[in-house]
């Protein structure tokens, strides 16, 4: 499905969350190293983020490094941070042509000084645009991101600047580093892995999943069609049965 004629515009999601996997897989099978795998990952992240603001989606969130990812081998975490101080500078000004916003979600502060001025400068660079928001998953992992919340409330809790009545799922929220964006209503991984792998745990909780068995390199324009065509044929139930959500739309 290349075309957009079986997609409703006005029902697209306004998040997609993506768990990029199967560059090394990907290289393996060409016969070529994991960073080769991981340099066509980005062709597949610039065509889907072009995908993305055709659609009109408004926040993409792309899995690029997670905490768990500095247990690989030094060559490829250097290759991989290499990859995107290289990747962030190449694409600044596509990014202000095309009206998309950079944000980064994770412990950025653990992450190589050169990542992270790259990406304030990236961030500080497309701060006004606003046709959509590419939010990169850099150094993070769910389960880090609710200890960090967890710490806060609690702290705040003890200073008593909140009582314990003040702790909502609206309040969790707020102390996530997701906290101005919406939840992902829709959630793809590639490479034919049925795992969610500590991403965004709190913020899919009622997110459809789409699990392709492609490797990342191979994801495109085609195949982010297919996966919103999928997602719009689904009964999002948010808990009701059938019945109430017909009598609601
Ligand atoms: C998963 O493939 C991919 C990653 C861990 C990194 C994703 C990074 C990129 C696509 C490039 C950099 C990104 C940006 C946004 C500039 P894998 O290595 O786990 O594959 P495997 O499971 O087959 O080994």
């Amino acid at each position: 499905m290349s075309d957009l004629s079986h997609i409703d515009l006005n029902n697209v999601p306004e998040h997609v969350a993506i768990i990029m996997d199967g560059n090394g897989r990907w290289a393996k099978s060409h016969g070529e190293d994991r960073l080769f795998g991981h340099s066509k990952g980005v062709d597949a992240v610039r065509e889907t983020l072009k995908t993305a603001t055709e659609l009109k989606v408004k926040y993409l969130t792309l899995y690029a490094f997670s905490t768990e990812n500095w247990n690989r081998p030094q060559k490829e975490v250097e290759g991989l941070m290499n990859l995107l101080v290289l990747s962030l500078s190449n694409e600044i000004d596509e990014m202000n042509q095309n009206g998309v916003r950079l944000k980064a979600i994770g412990n950025l502060k653990g992450l190589p000084e050169e990542c992270q001025e790259s990406l304030e400068d990236a961030i500080e660079k497309t701060k006004t645009n606003k046709d959509i928001t590419l939010v990169l998953a850099l150094n993070y992992s769910s389960k880090w991101e609710i200890t960090e919340m967890v710490k806060t409330i609690s702290n705040d809790l003890v200073q008593k600047e909140i009582t314990e009545k003040d702790i909502t799922d609206e309040l969790i929220s707020q102390h996530l580093t997701t906290k101005e964006i919406p939840d992902p209503e829709l959630l793809i991984r590639t490479s034919g892995e049925r795992r969610v792998s500590n991403f965004l745990l709190w913020q899919i909780a009622y997110s459809e999943f789409v699990f392709l068995d492609i490797f990342w390199p191979d994801f495109g324009r085609k195949q982010f069609i297919g996966a919103v065509y999928d997602y719009q044929n689904r009964e999002r139930r948010f808990g009701l049965v059938s019945e109430q959500i017909n009598i609601i739309e």
